[in-house]
């Protein structure tokens, strides 16, 4: 497989800063990675934010579920010093944010659809309109695990690129894929087996693992030119990848 693997920067530069903050997605760019993943939930007024978990408890300085809080209200919250105090102006950033950040680079976009837990009825439209306000969608890719979710993005605009995320060791997922009308697959690392990857590599469907930190699994998968890898460790993989190249 002769193919140079994408770097997706997993929650932004997760492994150097903040999670799911502006901060952490500069930082991927500055590093040099092909595109970032990030999570969407929807507060309670009908805002997209980019944040993983459904509740503020983990990553910020306040408590309770993202869909009881407006957007004003989440905008106060610290978002960047459950990680370091030298973040603590980090913020939740709002997709628009996001969006209007990524026009001005190239990156490609991964956006997960964060509605397994919460459903966030007419999330997918939300996410969609905006995508195409900011003419992103050449470049972005959404995934869930929420596949009824993917089945509806694909109905409402079946142009942009779905991935259907997964954890366990599906048997051909790229027939299933295809059934839903995605066109690429998110897998747990240790499902990535070699069938799957050539599989997928044969059926012309791109495969992207997650989440890929420790430098052998890097280093096997860009070797073996698995299409993309979703790691916390951006600046990381980049070296490995260009240390292969050189060789
Ligand atoms: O999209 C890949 C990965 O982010 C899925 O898991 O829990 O990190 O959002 P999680
Ligand atoms: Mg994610």
């Amino acid at each position: 497989m002769n193919v140079k693997t994408q770097i997706f920067a997993h929650r932004g530069s997760a492994g150097t800063h903040p999670e799911n903050t502006m901060e952490a997605f500069e930082a991927a760019l500055q590093v040099g990675a092909d595109g970032i993943e990030f999570d969407v939930q929807l507060t309670k007024d009908q805002i997209p934010v980019v944040i993983h978990d459904e509740t503020v408890d983990r990553t910020t300085n306040s408590e309770g579920w993202i869909k009881d809080f407006t957007y004003d209200e989440l905008k106060t919250l610290d978002a960047g010093s459950w990680y370091s105090s030298e973040f603590k102006q980090s913020t939740i950033p709002t997709l628009v944010e996001l969006l209007d950040w990524a026009s001005d680079n190239s990156l490609l976009l991964n956006l997960e659809l964060k509605n397994g837990v919460v459903r966030y009825p007419g999330m997918e439209k939300i996410v969609l309109d905006l995508i195409s306000k900011y003419k992103l969608k050449d470049r972005t890719i959404i995934s869930s695990f929420n596949h009824y979710s993917l089945v509806e993005v694909h109905r409402i605009d079946p142009t942009i690129e779905t991935a259907i995320l997964f954890m366990e060791g599906l048997y051909e997922p790229w027939n299933y894929a295809e059934s839903i009308g995605a066109s690429s697959l998110h897998c747990f690392l240790p499902v990535a087996v070699p069938e799957l990857l050539v599989g997928a590599y044969e059926k012309g469907m791109a495969v992207r693992p997650f989440t890929v930190n420790e430098d052998k699994h890097i280093y096997t998968l860009i070797k073996g030119g698995c299409p993309g890898i979703i790691t916390d460790w951006p600046e990381k993989a980049s070296i490995i990848r260009d240390t292969l190249v050189i060789e």
